[in-house]
């Protein structure tokens, strides 16, 4: 799929971006920005001055409202001011291990917090397009080899799959009770969400993912400490679901009662790789690296086998993953190899790549 047509969409339009200051966020605000789009974000501040918000110089490109999502007043007036065309909503608590040591605040942010979200949606008096995203992780997970569908059980064995799970139930609960296609014609409000899978790419420094803590390593010159080598995740680059979110936007524009529903965003099945393949391709395409296997000292419970069917989203919105692993890993170790004064121009020399690819 070409891109062209975003830019159609989303040139002088308002959107309102949730979690701009993290990883996907900021590509997500970089892409918007390159299409014309008037951009207000609302998150916590960037950990630290490498983080990819601030490679972009992301306080240039929109109006930055650092503020935590339960603070629901907070939410609704910036929301409300801004009188959005569009609401991404990225922000969440995302780190599976951290939400073994912050479980109920994990729920707060990540499944009440998009209440909150849709609370203030609700009051807003025009059409808007709503995209909420949550995660491939949602699924009751069975440990089996059957990609999941947007139909199949929500569930969630760790705190941060489980708030995601309720965030898909607040929404499915919004959706029906003051969202309803029946009534679109009144509230005006096209209410989808998103659920994709892991996502690589350049600008991310999170804790305990495996491509931020591989350059960590490299950096310092030692090996990088595998915790799951044989987990098997559907990795893809970050410009995948980012288009797959804009371009959902762009559907739920044109017939919004059609689109208002989940939709799986991920690789194709072959791309599905494990954790030991994934580093290992990287550590090829550098030429330099290693790897350690480790366990943690208290073993948390991980998901081991994790597949997404994206039949949907290919066969309904036209969507299609444009990168293989392989390339996904490439064009990440690209951007990590690039001197910190160029990353930004990497960035959007990606994007433009990316969307005309
Ligand atoms: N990165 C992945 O592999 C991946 C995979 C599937 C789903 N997701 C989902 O995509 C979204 C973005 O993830 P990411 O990788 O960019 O994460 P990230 O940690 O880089 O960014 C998270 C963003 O949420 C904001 N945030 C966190 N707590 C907040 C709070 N209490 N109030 C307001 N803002 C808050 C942060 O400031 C940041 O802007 C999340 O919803 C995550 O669950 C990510």
């Amino acid at each position: 799929m070409n891109y062209a047509h975003l830019s159609e969409y989303y040139k002088g339009k308002r959107v309102f971006l949730t979690g701009h200051t993290g990883f996907k966020g900021s590509w997500m605000l970089q892409w918007l920005v390159q299409l014309g789009a008037v951009v207000k974000g609302y998150a916590l501040a960037p950990e630290s001055n490498d983080d990819h918000y601030n490679v972009i110089g992301g306080d240039s490109l929109c109006q930055s409202v650092i503020a935590d999502l339960r603070d629901s007043q907070r939410l609704e007036n910036e929301l409300l001011e801004f009188q959005p065309d569009y609401v991404f909503h990225l922000a969440a608590q995302p780190l599976v291990r951290l939400s073994y040591q912050i479980p109920s605040d994990t729920f707060l942010v990540n499944a009440i917090g998009t209440a909150y979200l849709l609370d203030a949606v609700k009051k807003l008096d025009k059409p808007c397009a709503v995209v909420l995203i949550t995660t491939d992780k949602v699924y009751e997970n069975k440990e089996w080899n059957y990609p999941y569908r947007e139909v199949d059980r929500l569930g969630g064995h760790d705190p941060y799959s489980a708030s995601k799970a309720c965030a898909e139930i607040v929404i499915q609960s919004y959706r029906q009770s003051f969202f309803s296609v029946e009534t679109y014609a009144h509230h005006k409000k096209a209410i989808a969400s998103a659920r994709a899978g892991n996502v690589i790419g350049g600008g991310d420094w999170a804790k305990d993912r495996i491509v931020p803590d591989m350059v960590r390593s490299l950096n310092q010159n030692t090996p990088v400490e595998l915790r799951s080598p044989n987990a098997v995740r559907p990795w893809q680059h970050v410009l995948e679901p980012v288009a797959g979110y804009l371009h959902l936007g762009t559907k739920l524009i044109d017939a919004p009662e059609q689109f208002s529903k989940a939709f799986n965003f991920g690789p194709h099945l072959e791309d599905n790789l494990t954790v030991e393949a994934l580093v290992k391709k990287a550590i090829k395409i550098l030429g330099k690296g290693a790897y350690i296997v480790r366990q943690p000292d208290v073993p948390l419970h991980e998901a081991k086998l994790l597949k997404l069917d994206i039949s949907l989203a290919i066969n309904e919105l036209g969507w299609v993953p444009k990168y293989s692993a392989a390339l996904a890993i490439e064009k990440t170790m690209e951007w990590y190899q690039v001197a910190s004064s160029g990353r930004r121009a990497k960035t959007i020399e990606q994007i433009t790549e990316y969307a005309l690819a």
